[in-house]
């Protein structure tokens, strides 16, 4: 038992009690025995490499090269992906494709390269195989991007599951980003990073790793271009990443190199070469577009564990609108369930929760439940007996259900990579609905099973289905989540085909956009936790997740009122906009931090009611073109190295740049900026990027600049108007509007497109359309005007 276990232990102990913790020793202990008994011992393995070249033979976008011990196929798709795969790996089954694989580029070509290697060249990329199976992705131009060595395979003597390991090199300057939720990032510097979901089991801060969401995913940005590359393996593995060194002239430069090594599963991977917005569509495109949350849902929600009653909820909303503060969602944990039982209600505490969500709603509050995926283990649990009666549940090898240890209790596990199962388990939602439900957290799917010591997790030796495919929990752990979403998701949009579905969840994998988002999960709180958050919802954007943010004011303990406020500024600028706590931490409701962090709290509340039309035209430009809402601030320029390091700010869409307070005692800060001119919202102020400048950044606000020339939509009184920021004199902008209010399917909002420009003395705003230009149809507000007049 090392450190963390012990304090994991007692975690435990503290949070369900003594008998609970008692129950985690031995929950771990019996992990411990399952997975002896369970899984195939680790005997003499033999190693391979592909060893020389001896033959190709084109096929559809690429070809099959052969190898003495291997053989490669390599598809270029139409959209420009690369796919490769060794050994047979096709691109099909994979949990993180969309089900539909773009098709191979006729255009591409096969031919021999020099020295017996062989390439594949097509429009946007040129793939170079060399005689031992080095696979170089370059541009068209032959400036190499990547390049992975062949990779080595150890193989157990009997037959079974290889490991594997690739090493690969991108170019010198080349900076690292994403795989998955990263609280150490958005850049992700020299070190080891895991690939296996996991509860970190206390609070996280920076640099705890892994966290709830690893991918396989990395993107990586050099002067010569961006690419994506995904891995699609879902078993346990590492990345070990090292940054290149430029040697200043010498000519001596050192590569940057990742190391990914595999505890089995398919070597098989994409790569997608690009601009940063071509590379996010085409990943958009193979894994699927992001679900675009009701327009509710991009609002401020407020949570907590433990409100402990009706009363307490309707204390705290009335606490909201007698302050006037915006407040669009509340979100009950698990106390609100009877004994920690998913699916349940304490009927003591919240006699009529739909009585209470209806009362709510009129308030324009929507209700949002936790959803656990452990059912706690017991007849009489409706679930539990619909779900053995279904045979819906994890078991072992030699075929009993495991038991894991939960909030509940002794709990088991749906098999969520079983099509029935997930069918079975959507049914429930019914019974969320009809308590006035309007959104799904989906916790603790890591999954995570409470253990004393060891992984907190099911034995990797359980079995699940994967889909008819058939494995263990080595290769269906890290999909586990995914498939729980996928779950939720399809039944929601049959029990309620009027709605879009809100999920959210804490794991996930690739593919995840496609059913919802995610939250940051239980971030420490203090300012590392702060930035951590900001972290996370940048690298998960990067990763194709647009919707996430972090809980405001961290998970634990209490922040002080000027954290607590710069975290609320920062969280106002998220997708996921979402105050919540902990059990045992204090409050964060904004008005307990003293008149002046309420005051405060109150406009950036406004705000972001204010700015509600530009975070639904974000959503749906997300489900449109993979772009995230959240982009890092070299996004439209990552050949600005001084961009590619800037860690402290963000843009939001084309039009904002924020800069949020991540120390204290700040009250300016410096500010990284993109080319042209950008407006600083608050004072009108204009600065000239590229370059950096220090900005005011009293404890009132944080910094929001807008860059000249953008056209944004905000809610006005009593309509959409369109916030209009003055191009620089010669030159023009514009912007994307998506006018959708609404929580429906209805028909395809048309999608706005707004063209800004000086005309004589005036800056004029345009709309073009399909059959020309027109006047726009919403009210026009112009700023940034030089005399600090606002023209209307
Ligand atoms: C986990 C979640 C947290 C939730 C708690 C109780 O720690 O991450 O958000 O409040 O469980 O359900």
């Amino acid at each position: 038992m090392d450190g963390r276990d012990l304090v994991r232990s007692i975690k435990a102990v503290g949070a369900v009690g003594v008998t609970q913790g008692l129950r985690a020793v031995r929950a771990a202990w019996r992990r411990g025995r399952t997975d002896a008994a369970g899984l195939p011992p680790r005997g003499a393995e033999r190693a391979r490499v592909p060893g020389p070249v001896l033959e190709a033979e084109p096929g559809p976008g690429g070809g099959l090269i052969r190898f003495s011990r291997a053989e490669l196929r390599i598809v270029v798709t139409v959209s420009g992906a690369v796919f490769w795969g060794w050994d047979g790996a096709a691109p099909e089954p994979s949990y993180a494709l969309a089900g539909r694989w773009p098709e191979p580029d006729a255009r591409a070509v096969l031919e021999p390269d020099k020295d017996g290697g062989w390439r594949v060249v097509a429009e946007r990329v040129t793939v170079v195989v060399s005689r031992h199976g080095a696979v170089e992705v370059q541009t068209p131009g032959g400036v190499m991007l990547r390049r992975d060595l062949p990779p080595r395979w150890w193989e157990p003597v009997g037959g079974g599951r290889a490991r594997w390991m690739q090493r690969s090199e991108v170019p010198a300057d080349a900076r690292f980003f994403g795989l998955g939720g990263r609280a150490s990032g958005p850049r992700l510097r020299d070190g080891v990073y895991r690939l296996w979901n996991t509860d970190p089991g206390l609070p996280f801060g920076r640099g705890d790793d892994p966290l709830y969401i690893t991918m396989p995913v990395q993107l990586v940005v050099s002067d010569a271009a961006t690419h994506l590359v995904f891995h699609d393996t879902s078993w346990d593995g590492t990345v070990t990443l090292r940054e290149g060194e430029e040697g200043a002239g010498s000519g001596h430069d050192r590569m940057g190199a990742s190391e990914l090594r595999m505890e089995g599963g398919p070597l098989r991977c994409w790569v997608m070469v690009g601009t940063p917005a071509r590379v996010l569509l085409a990943w958009a495109s193979l894994t699927g577009s992001a679900a675009v949350p009701p327009a509710w849902a991009l609002g401020h929600h407020h949570a907590r564990w433990g409100f402990g009653s009706e009363q307490e909820v309707r204390r705290i909303v009335a606490g909201y609108r007698e302050r006037g503060l915006p407040l669009d969602a509340v979100h009950l944990d698990i106390d609100h369930f009877d004994e920690h039982q998913v699916f349940t209600v304490d009927r003591e505490r919240f006699p009529s929760l739909s009585g209470l969500a209806e009362d709510l709603r009129r308030d324009g509050v929507r209700l949002v439940s936790i959803v656990d995926p452990a059912v706690k283990a017991t007849a009489g649990n409706a679930v539990y007996d619909s779900g053995t009666a279904e045979d819906a549940f994890v078991r072992d090898a030699s075929g009993r259900v495991v038991r894991g240890l939960v909030w509940p209790g002794e709990a088991v596990f749906p098999d969520f990579t079983h099509a029935r199962v997930r069918k079975w388990w959507g049914h429930w939602y019914e019974e969320r609905l009809a308590q006035g439900f309007s959104g799904y957290w989906h916790d603790m799917n890591e999954p995570t099973s409470f253990a004393a010591f060891g992984e907190s997790t099911l034995p990797r030796s359980a079995r699940h289905d994967l889909d008819g495919q058939g494995g263990d929990h080595r290769e269906a752990h890290n999909v586990y989540a995914l498939c729980m979403a996928g779950a939720g998701y399809e039944a929601l949009r049959e029990l309620s085909p009027g709605r879009r579905p809100f999920v959210f969840s804490r794991s996930g994998w690739a593919g995840m956009q496609r059913y919802g988002g995610t939250w940051s999960g239980d971030v420490a709180t203090g300012w590392p936790g702060l930035r951590a958050s900001l972290s996370l919802v940048l690298g998960l954007g990067l990763c194709g997740v647009p919707y996430s943010g972090p809980d405001v004011g961290g998970f634990d303990g209490s922040p002080s009122p000027e954290l607590f406020l710069r975290w609320f500024q920062l969280g106002a600028y998220l997708p996921l906009f979402r105050t919540h706590a902990s059990l045992r931490a204090g409050r964060r409701e904004p008005w307990e931090f003293g008149p002046e962090v309420l005051e405060h709290a109150r406009v950036a509340l406004i705000e972001r009611r204010r700015l509600l039309p530009y975070f639904v035209t974000l959503a749906h430009l997300a489900r449109r073109t993979g772009a995230p809402y959240v982009r890092p601030v070299w996004w439209g320029a990552p050949e600005d190295r001084a961009l590619r390091d800037c860690e402290d700010a963000f843009l939001l869409g084309d039009s904002l740049l924020v800069a949020p307070v991540l120390d204290p005692g700040a009250d300016r800060r410096a500010v990284q900026l993109p080319r042209g001119r950008w407006y600083d919202t608050a004072t009108g102020r204009a600065y000239e990027g590229p370059g950096q400048v220090l900005v005011d950044a009293p404890l009132s606000r944080i910094p929001v600049l807008a860059r000249a020339g953008a056209v944004v939509p905000v809610q006005g009184e009593d309509s959409l108007e369109l916030e209009v920021w003055a191009p620089a004199r010669g030159r023009t902008g514009g912007g994307l509007v998506v006018p959708d209010g609404g929580d429906g399917w209805e028909a395809e909002p048309e999608m706005e497109r707004y063209v800004s420009r000086w005309e004589g003395r005036r800056v004029v705003v345009r709309r073009e359309g399909e059959d020309g230009v027109s006047a726009p149809p919403h009210p026009v507000r112009v700023r940034g005007l030089l005399d600090g007049s606002d023209q209307t």
